[in-house]
């Protein structure tokens, strides 16, 4: 807790009271389009290392508490496996957000690069170059979003990254809060009974990977996410780790130990259920860069609810999928 109150930068005013206050800091910072979403419902900004999404009572609410009760060992562990928590804040004019500089044209500035996979277990040797449709859904989100009053602001997981291949993957076999309409439970409910969240815990959300040779990234949404079966869950998560040179197997093998080793937690604690949130898998895509690592996180946070004292096994499923696939992964020639 202490040592997040030197890493604050001067130009951002997040003192660290902002995380216990339920009364938000203002904030002055001009926000820009966070070019690295692969995933969501909303728009998220950013600025100086930390992203803005726009406040829901829930996800506030857990960071609020994880980062609250200090004597417990659950949220201090909680706390590694989440981007760390700079409060929440309040815009004090609802100005426009600049444009992002990266949306204009260029290789890595069209950003994306959408290629459906041609079938399922394989990866085609050319990347088919057009917009994504989720790259056009989130430029109508942005149009449609109303600049928001309340944001919580949250690490960048990307910002290390020069070129950062992202996964997104939904965890758990129910995706709703207890809040949630009799409407909206059956939606959710048939979206995890046709998708591989029912059966295995877990379904890809988002994901985008460099390709060096290109110059530009690989995309898959969440859209293309639904139609998978297991095998072709298998055939993404092997692409995410294969940058068109090969299946980069020292970051499969530190991956699934990170996944196992966030499993022995997920699989004792008792203090939330975790619906509908994520695991967002980051890795640097510039294979120039010494000492590759690969970033493991919790997400979304916006239907977590105390537990009083379960586990959550769905949460454990999606967790324990993971680790099997790639090990699989890793077992292949
Ligand atoms: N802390 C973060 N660092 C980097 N990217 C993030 C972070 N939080 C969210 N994202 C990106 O934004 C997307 C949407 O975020 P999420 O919290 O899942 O929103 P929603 O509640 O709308 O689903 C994720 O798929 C991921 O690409
Ligand atoms: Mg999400």
């Amino acid at each position: 807790m202490m040592s997040l109150m030197g890493e604050h930068p001067q130009n951002i005013d997040c003192g660290v009271s902002a995380i216990y206050n339920t009364k938000p800091a203002p904030l002055k910072e001009p926000l820009v389009p966070f070019e690295h979403q692969v995933g969501g419902h909303s728009a998220l900004s950013h600025a100086a290392g930390r992203v803005w999404k726009p406040m829901i009572k829930k996800e506030v609410t857990f960071y609020q508490r994880i980062w609250a009760e200090e004597s417990s060992p659950e949220c201090l562990w909680i706390r590694d496996w989440t981007p760390r928590y700079y409060g929440l804040f309040e815009r004090e004019e609802l100005a426009e957000e600049r444009v992002a500089p990266q949306a204009s044209s260029g290789p890595l500035g069209g950003r994306v690069t959408e290629k459906p996979a041609q079938r399922e277990g394989s990866r085609g040797s050319e990347v088919e170059k057009r917009s994504s449709p989720w790259e056009k859904k989130l430029s109508e989100i942005r149009k449609r979003q109303k600049p928001m009053r309340l944001y919580v602001c949250l690490e960048d997981l990307t910002a290390r990254f020069s070129r950062p291949c992202i996964l997104d993957v939904k965890l758990g076999v129910r995706t709703y809060d207890d809040d949630a309409s009799p409407e909206k439970k059956l939606r959710h409910q048939e979206k995890v009974r046709n998708t591989t969240s029912g059966k295995y815990g877990v379904r890809l959300s988002g994901m985008q990977v460099y390709i060096r040779q290109e110059g530009d990234y690989l995309f898959r949404d969440k859209y293309h996410g639904r139609t998978l079966k297991r095998e072709g869950l298998v055939t993404n998560l092997r692409d995410f780790f294969d940058n068109g040179n090969g299946l980069r197997r020292d970051l499969v093998s530190r991956c699934k130990a990170k996944l196992e080793f966030l499993k022995s937690f997920v699989d004792v604690q008792r203090l939330f259920y975790f619906y509908s949130s994520s695991l967002l898998i980051v890795y640097e895509g510039d294979e120039d860069v010494a000492n590759p690592s690969v970033d493991v996180r919790m997400i979304d946070f916006a239907h977590t609810q105390p537990s009083f004292d379960h586990s959550d096994p769905g949460c454990s499923l999606g967790v324990s999928t993971l680790v099997k696939i790639l090990d699989e992964i890793l077992g292949e020639d």
